[in-house]
């Protein structure tokens, strides 16, 4: 497939970047770099390159459409689905997937691959560009690329090309501003020539919104991701066994030991929000990879299980809840309000939902599900065994119990009134998420995730 529009010249002193994978990293970095730079997204998925040709962002991120119409239409961004472009690029970022395999360790395939096609453009290259790992990848794994590209380019690194680890700490749903103001940037350069070349870079495009620099060994950059990952997904099972404790203690509520907690400034108040557990594409994936590596390094790695192990259960959990509630799950008929893994994202990849609905399902549970943007994505992996609503309010009327599953805003806008009138009768509410106050429900029959409450 040819390019999607023409590309402009550029002027000889302006970069061209080429950004190998149109996923979230992917394409949300590439709409953003195109602003200053001339941007051509590969991939290998012809739907995908057709859609974001028109300017349609194939999933839902925020800002990213507008984003992406606006560069497609003034020529900064195109995409293809050949490699051929990266000859002329200056910096190659590989944002593919790194999924886990079935034993749960690190699936190199699409890295390995990009890298293989990035080595052959590189050798009819007049230019000594960069190629810069973005995708998540476990420590060495940037070095061991550098063979690859070196037997398909016939080029040595730090002469006909460089490399550097560059690892991504966006946010889905806040992709783009995130993009346009990280927390930090984290570098770890292969040669020396890609560390001048790759500050240079991200210098001219945040200007004097430069963030902080980590600039460090390839391996030290890799690990830097990997152990935030953990580290954050950990200080949510945390609160989640904390929260399993408040709902034996009468009383008790999880989110004001949370606010106890986060006010010391050593914890600090961020990823200590009880629920249903973490999902989406990274966590799960990156601590079991991070797990499955530190066992071939002969490391106890029983912190991190326990994360996993709590995360796993928390969807039982929630099932455990429902069916106190309801006395049982037969026949009940059940709305999940919430199926993406966070709000302001179509992801169900990972939802917690999804695991909770097969729990309510297989207890006899009749579910209807709706979610403002996951439907399509909820829809594959439970096809029909739930009915989907086209919005919140219908999706509630006549239920025997709501569950909130995502803490989108526009189920923060229900109420007890709402609900009294939709479910015929005293509401009763499970708050999974915990977006409303337990006040604001005081005349129902409300539960929520660490909320000790005694039931009778
Ligand atoms: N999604 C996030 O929030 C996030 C945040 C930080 C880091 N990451 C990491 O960034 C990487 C990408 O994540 P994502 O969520 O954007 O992935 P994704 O699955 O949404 O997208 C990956 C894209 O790569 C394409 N692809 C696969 N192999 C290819 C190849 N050889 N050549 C060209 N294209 C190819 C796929 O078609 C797909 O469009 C992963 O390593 C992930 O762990 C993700």
């Amino acid at each position: 497939m040819t390019p999607s529009r023409p590309q402009l010249r550029p002027r000889s002193n302006e970069s061209r970047v080429a950004i190998v994978g149109l996923g979230y990293v992917g394409l949300s970095t590439a709409a953003c770099l195109a602003t200053k730079f001339h941007v051509t997204g590969i991939d290998l998925d012809r739907d995908k390159v057709r859609l974001v040709g028109q300017g349609i962002a194939p999933f839902r991120e925020e800002r990213l459409s507008p984003l992406l119409r606006k560069n497609i239409n003034n020529g900064t961004l195109s995409c293809t689905t050949s490699f051929g472009v990266i000859s002329v690029a200056d910096f190659v970022f590989i944002a593919v997937g790194t999924p886990s395999s079935k034993s749960g360790e690190i699936d190199l395939t699409q890295v390995r691959s990009a890298a293989q096609s990035i080595g052959e453009a590189i050798a009819t290259s007049q230019k000594h560009p960069v190629v810069i790992i973005k995708s998540t990848v476990i420590p060495g794994t940037s070095k061991t690329l550098v063979p690859i590209l070196e037997k398909y380019s016939g080029k040595a690194c730090g002469e006909g090309f460089g490399v550097c680890s560059n690892p991504e700490f966006l946010r889905e749903g806040q992709a783009v501003q995130d993009t346009l103001k990280p927390s930090r940037i984290v570098i770890g350069p292969v040669d020396e020539f890609s560390r001048q070349r790759i500050l240079s870079f991200y210098r001219r495009f945040y200007g004097k919104q430069m963030p902080q620099v980590v600039d460090t060994s390839p391996e030290t950059a890799e690990m830097i991701k990997y152990a935030s990952n953990a580290f954050l997904a950990t200080k949510i099972s945390f609160i989640n066994l904390i929260a399993r404790l408040c709902e034996k203690i009468p009383g008790s509520d999880v989110n004001d030991v949370a606010k106890g907690m986060g006010l010391d400034p050593r914890i600090g108040p961020l990823f200590l929000q009880a629920g249903p557990g973490f999902g989406g594409s990274c966590f799960p994936k990156d601590v079991q990879a991070l797990v499955r590596y530190a066992k071939t390094e002969g490391i106890d790695t029983s912190l991190l299980e326990s994360t996993l192990a709590i995360n796993e259960t928390q969807p039982e959990n929630v099932a455990t809840q429902a069916e106190k509630m309801l006395g049982g799950l037969e026949g009940k008929s059940i709305a999940v309000l919430g199926l993406a893994f966070n709000p302001n994202t179509d992801d169900v990849r990972e939802s917690r939902a999804i695991p909770l609905i097969r729990k309510l399902v297989d207890g006899g549970a009749t579910v209807g599900a709706y979610d403002p943007m996951a439907m399509e994505g909820a829809k594959k992996e439970l096809g029909s065994i739930i009915t989907y609503s086209s919005d919140a309010k219908e999706c509630v009327k006549g239920s025997d119990l709501v569950i909130i599953m995502t803490a989108w805003d526009e189920f923060r806008k229900l109420d007890s009134e709402d609900l009294t009138r939709l479910m015929g009768g005293k509401p009763r509410v499970l708050d999974a998420r915990r977006i409303y106050s337990p006040e604001k429900f005081a005349n129902a029959d409300f539960s929520a995730t660490g909320l000790g409450t005694p039931r009778v």
